[in-house]
């Protein structure tokens, strides 16, 4: 399906959240899904815009937006989502953050340490709640159990059109890999089963198959997943 003109926002890779000047919490993602989203999108005629977190991949030739913590993805977001007629999040977003943060790198001392987290905001959620008409919101859900059941949920409490649901946590998909495995699943429930495939086939995929409203809301028909 083409994309012309319709602009595309994606958010890809991990974010970082640090407690000290040389450490962070963060995880495995690549942001390889979220790259291969934008080479998809921008090969079909999309306008688009990336916000990534840290990643070691090539910037496609679209507009970049660099983000570190979950804070910076949530106000980068937030912004340009309102120009976006078609948002897939892919990013995984770190939920929590060291309450603190020390300029001073920490040092080690022989006593265990207890490192207090605080919640990070839901930028999904925030997106979801903030929807505008004619304006398609994609996430994507990883879980290492209870995957459809997870995904719907998650679909259901942020107020989004399709999940992508993949498992992670085993080789060969998921995280860090070239491939993946996944379910699209609508906001009727529809799903479509994705067999194991390069990540860069899996983002046309994506495209082919999650409905979204024409260029720019002008005409807001929402087809369900076919
Ligand atoms: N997400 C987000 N902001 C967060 C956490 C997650 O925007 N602080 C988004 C992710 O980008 C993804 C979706 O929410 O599109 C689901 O993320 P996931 O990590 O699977 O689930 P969580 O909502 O964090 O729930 P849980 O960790 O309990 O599985």
């Amino acid at each position: 399906m083409k994309l012309k003109k319709l602009r595309v926002l994606i958010t890809a890779g991990p974010t970082r959240e640090f407690f000290d000047p040389v450490r962070f919490l963060s995880n495995p993602s690549s942001g390889k899904m979220g790259y291969a989203l934008a080479e998809a999108a921008l090969k079909r005629g999309a306008k688009v815009t990336l916000i990534s977190g840290p990643v070691a991949l090539k910037a496609p030739n679209c507009r970049v937006i660099r983000v570190v913590s979950a804070e910076e993805m949530y106000r980068a977001a937030l912004k340009e989502a309102r120009r976006a007629d078609l948002i897939l999040m892919t990013a995984a977003v770190s939920d929590y953050r060291p309450a603190s943060y020390s300029k001073r790198k920490m040092k080690k001392s022989a006593r265990p340490q207890t490192l207090k987290l605080v919640r990070t905001k839901d930028v999904l959620k925030e997106l979801g709640r903030r929807k505008k008409a004619g304006q398609t919101l994609v996430g994507f859900a990883a879980e290492t159990h209870g995957l459809a059941a997870y995904a719907k949920k998650k679909l259901k409490e942020k107020n989004l059109d399709a999940i992508v649901a993949n498992l992670v946590g085993r080789p060969g998909a998921g995280f860090e890999s070239d491939a993946n495995r996944a379910s699209l699943i609508d906001a009727s429930g529809k799903t479509k089963d994705f067999p194991r495939m390069p990540k860069t086939a899996m983002a046309l995929k994506i495209f082919d198959f999650v409905s979204y409203s024409s260029v720019n809301g002008k005409s807001p028909s929402r087809r369900p997943v076919r």
